[in-house]
């Protein structure tokens, strides 16, 4: 951190949201304590951290090959992609369609034709309109799965609130969907997280790759677990041994486990959001909402005269239009250079800026991402440490990941700092886990309900 230029007042005023060595500690130690809870028959009912069982049980072996249709519902974008797939090869045709908000917190009916009329063009634009084609649904929400084709919607995350979802099969709300329109036929062979696909996508090439993440608009991981400590796991078919657990670990916190390291800040994003009290780890660490968590500080800095000589602008002062790229725009820069601040400065009104105010600025984002790093690291390490494995791939994919310019670093050194002596791990990019990701898995199943 470029900690030398900071206004020493302004640094003292940030401590709470430094994490140190021992409060990482303790968040890991709470976090394994809920991971297990999930795992378990008797206590997942009343566990915070989920751990679903996926029924993803195969990695790919690189042998997969087809066409194949995908869905990618829960980021940014909605997107349709069409995918071949042959020796060590791929190929993929996608499109983004919007998702409008008064669909995001509309009907489910709502929701579910416009992903029928979005496939749908996307099958006559690429001359598929006439083939049943396998289709991989990337569906990055809580959903306790019942099989690899049948996913119950337990509640709505990030930015969404349709109504009659929760509760029902969200594989039959799709397969009714398209029914209602009578124009497609496709072969729904999975769903799955958004972590999963990452987890496929990566591992598709490399081996040693046991744990998917995503740090985008939200934040959450899985993990390859033994079958036997799955005990939800019900499948007849016990196949490789494994399966892929999705921890849904956003919602860490949401019993109190967070408050002793809770800011004014997280306090305020949580109370200004769609879904209060739920998804606390979440709100610290993924992209919706490290903006506002930025702006919040900045705003009550000013307010107390610490910044901008108690001046900005409404913007500053207005939820939600301080970015998250902002942040990794700021911190982009080379230590000591401000081009990029004071450009975001001024887009949001604020020209009378000194330069200790964008040192100062830049401290601010610096400590409100490496928190979320560390607390995205914390989780990693633990897993890291639970799976006690020599070697483990962490595939990594989200906007907050990619485009953040320390990110990665930042993960490094706290994983490296907290994982178990003798335990070595690499993190990496996964090139388009929820397109790709669904396709391997729509044909890693096609594969095996071949040979079965
Ligand atoms: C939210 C969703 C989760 C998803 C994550 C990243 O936490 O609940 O399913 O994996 O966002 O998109």
């Amino acid at each position: 951190m470029a900690a030398e230029k900071v206004d020493p007042v302004l640094k003292e005023r940030c401590k709470d949201l430094i994490l140190d060595l021992d409060t990482l500690r303790e968040i890991s130690r709470r976090f394994l304590h809920d991971v297990d809870k999930g795992l378990r028959k008797d206590t997942h009912a009343t566990s915070i951290v989920k751990c679903f069982v996926t029924y993803v049980q195969d990695l790919p072996n690189g042998t997969e090959n087809g066409k194949f249709l995908a869905l990618d519902l829960g980021g940014t974008n909605f997107r349709v992609l069409l995918i071949e797939l042959s020796k060590d090869h791929f190929e993929m045709r996608s499109k983004i369609y919007a998702i409008p908000q008064h669909i995001m917190l509309g009907s489910g009916e709502q929701l579910f034709d416009h992903i029928a009329d979005c496939l749908a063009s996307f099958m006559k634009q690429e001359q598929v309109i006439a083939e049943t084609l396998p289709l991989g649904f990337t569906f990055s929400f809580p959903l306790t799965q019942k099989g690899l084709t049948k996913g119950i919607l337990e509640r709505w995350t990030k930015g969404f609130n349709c109504s009659n979802c929760v509760g029902n099969d969200v594989v039959q709300l799709l397969k009714d969907a398209i029914a209602r329109r009578g124009d497609i036929q496709i072969k729904v062979c999975a769903i799955l997280n958004d972590t999963t696909g990452t987890l496929m996508s990566c591992a598709w090439k490399n081996p040693n790759c046991r744990i998917g993440l995503i740090v985008g608009t939200g934040s959450n991981a899985c993990y390859v677990e033994k079958q036997k400590n799955a005990e939800l796991f019900d499948d007849e078919d016990k196949g490789s041994g494994n399966v892929i657990i999705n921890l849904e670990w956003g919602a860490f916190g949401d019993d109190g486990a967070l408050d002793f390291i809770r800011t004014e800040y997280d306090r305020d994003v949580d109370a200004n959001s769609v879904n209060p009290g739920r998804q606390l780890h979440e709100k610290m660490i993924s992209g919706m909402y490290m903006g506002e968590l930025t702006r919040l500080a900045l705003e009550k800095f000013t307010k107390e005269g610490l910044l901008f000589e108690g001046k900005a602008s409404d913007a500053l002062f207005t939820r939600g239009k301080f970015y998250t790229k902002y942040v990794s725009e700021i911190e982009g820069d080379p230590a000591g250079v401000i081009t990029s601040c004071r450009d975001i400065l001024e887009e949001l009104g604020i020209y009378h800026a000194t330069d200790q105010d964008c040192f100062n600025v830049r401290y601010v984002c610096e400590c409100v991402s490496k928190r979320a790093a560390d607390l995205a690291s914390t989780g990693i390490a633990t897993l890291l440490n639970k799976m006690n494995e020599a070697r483990v791939t962490v595939a990594i994919d989200g906007s907050v990941y990619r485009y953040h310019p320390h990110f990665h670093d930042l993960m490094m050194q706290t994983i490296s700092t907290l994982v178990n002596p003798g335990i070595k791990f690499d993190l990496m990019l996964s090139e388009d886990g929820s397109g790709r990701g669904a396709a391997l898995v729509a044909a890693v199943a096609c594969r095996t309900q071949q040979k079965g």
